[in-house]
């Protein structure tokens, strides 16, 4: 067995999007449905080979360094011309997968199954085949009395007798790399449409005494995408899949699924409970024990076991570590690093900061810039200023300090260990290790003014 390549085509124009953004590249869930495409044949292949046309551009972008090859397919001239516009970056695959980049909902399963019986057959191209309830719109798919594919007729070029076949096409191909590209130098464009059809390999192939043979596959793993509706209907699909995986497999507890919002590559440990109306995107990564939400949104973050993230909280691109709290109503963003139990609580906001081991930011307080160490307590409306309206600047509380409620802390600034600052302080220069900072006007008490006051 050789190296197995994929060649996803990509390059159609996708009129029914309705869009300025190339079809392959909307979005579900926050990955472009080409990803899921990539993602589910990559367990399967050595390399692949995108073929891209229209909009090339913000295709080569999005490909860009991502380790995947592509090819250009200069006019857009049918299925068959795309395959062969990849065919010379084909050379180092014995077999290859042809795919196309709008059925987001195949999986590496189904297509390890098209693998399967390709090597188990001893066949020279594998098809994958279908049967739904309304065919129309598909190649259907001609088998000869041994169940082996003799040809696919094109929905626009069938006779009325062909139209009844149920067994249609999904696009979906494996074969001898070799094969296809003596085969696809030759066919033609001569049919209704005027395009170079890929599906004529199959009549070639078999006539020549190939062997073609075909591949069952669930009808919703060839659902192909064409406009903004089928997009939805299809992230509904995959965001069921994801959920009854988290649950079953994973042993998540999901209150309610219908309110529950998960992107496909977010991982979560068992036992820990995801309340309604949650959003858990991107690359975020979920412990175990932990209790999320109800209305939370985590984007891109990490958080660690038994963590509790109370209600209306948003994580963006942050750490929260085992066995600390957040929230409610708190705001992490731009790498906030929250340490092993420590507390962030209610109308917090804290950018770009770590918060040490145990340290409390309780109530009403914006932290930016700044290393808070462990055991710290941060009294309520304390504001770092850690902008001067040029830069930002960097505010260091070391370790045990207990900073007084309603503290501004003007950065640059450092807080040594053990220190405190009075309450209402607007502390400028740095409090040395166990003193205290206080930095506001002494109070007067001026006797007997109200009464003055009442009697003018
Ligand atoms: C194709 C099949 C049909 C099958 C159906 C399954 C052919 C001739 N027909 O039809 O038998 O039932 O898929 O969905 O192959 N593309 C290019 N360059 C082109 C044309 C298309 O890259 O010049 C890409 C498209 O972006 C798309 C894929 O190839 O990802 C399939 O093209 P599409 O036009 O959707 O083919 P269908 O008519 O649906
Ligand atoms: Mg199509």
């Amino acid at each position: 067995m050789g190296k197995v390549g994929a060649v996803i085509l990509a390059a159609g124009l996708g009129k029914r999007m309705k869009s300025d953004v190339p079809k392959v590249l909307h979005k579900i869930a926050n990955k472009p449905m080409l990803q899921y495409v990539i993602d589910a044949v990559s367990p399967v292949v050595d390399g692949i080979i995108v073929v891209i046309g229209h909009k090339k551009e913000l295709l080569e972008e999005y490909l860009r360094g991502k380790g995947l090859g592509w090819s250009v397919q200069e006019e857009l001239a049918g299925t068959g011309d795309a395959v062969a516009s990849a065919y010379s970056s084909l050379g180092g695959y014995s077999e290859v997968f042809i795919l196309p980049g709008d059925t987001p909902l195949v999986t590496t399963d189904t297509l390890k199954g098209l693998k399967d019986k390709f090597y188990s057959s001893g066949a020279d191209l594998v098809v994958g085949v279908f049967s739904p309830d309304d065919p129309s719109g598909y190649g259907r798919v001609i088998l000869d009395t041994n169940g082996r594919v003799m040809k696919i007729v094109e929905d626009k070029d069938a006779t009325e007798e062909q139209l009844q076949i149920r067994d249609v096409n999904a696009g979906m191909y494996m074969v001898r790399t070799r094969l296809l590209g003596e085969i696809i130098q030759r066919i033609s464009n001569n049919n209704v449409q005027g395009e170079y059809y890929l599906t004529d390999v199959v009549e070639m192939l078999y006539n020549e005494g190939y062997r073609v043979e075909s591949y069952r596959m669930e009808e919703v793993e060839a659902m192909g995408v064409n406009n903004k509706y089928e997009l939805s209907v299809a992230y509904e699909i995959l965001r069921k899949r994801k959920l009854h995986e988290l649950m079953v497999d994973g042993g998540v507890i999901v209150v309610d699924p219908q309110s529950t919002f998960i992107d496909m590559d977010v991982k979560i440990g068992r036992d820990t409970v995801i309340h309604p109306f949650t959003f858990v995107e991107g690359k975020s990564v979920i412990g175990g024990r932990c209790n999320i939400g109800p209305m939370v949104r985590v984007i891109n973050s990490n958080i660690g076991d038994g963590v509790l993230i109370r209600e209306n909280c948003t994580l963006e691109d942050s750490v929260v570590r085992d066995e600390a709290k957040v929230g409610p109503f708190a705001y992490l963003r731009l790498g906030v690093v929250v340490k092993e139990r420590a507390f962030v609580g209610k109308f917090v906001e804290i950018k770009k900061s770590t918060i040490g081991e145990g340290s409390k930011v309780p109530h009403l307080s914006y932290i930016g810039d700044a290393i808070v160490e462990e055991g710290v307590n941060i009294g309520a409306g304390t504001i770092t200023c850690n902008y001067d309206g040029k830069k930002k600047n960097p505010t260091v509380i070391r370790k045990g300090v207990f900073i007084g409620s309603d503290t501004m802390l003007v950065a640059p600034v450092e807080v040594g260990k053990y220190a405190y600052t009075g309450a209402g302080s607007v502390i400028t220069r740095d409090v040395p290790p166990y003193s205290l900072g206080i930095a506001r006007a002494k109070q007067r008490n001026i006797k007997d003014w109200a009464l003055r006051r009442k009697n003018k």
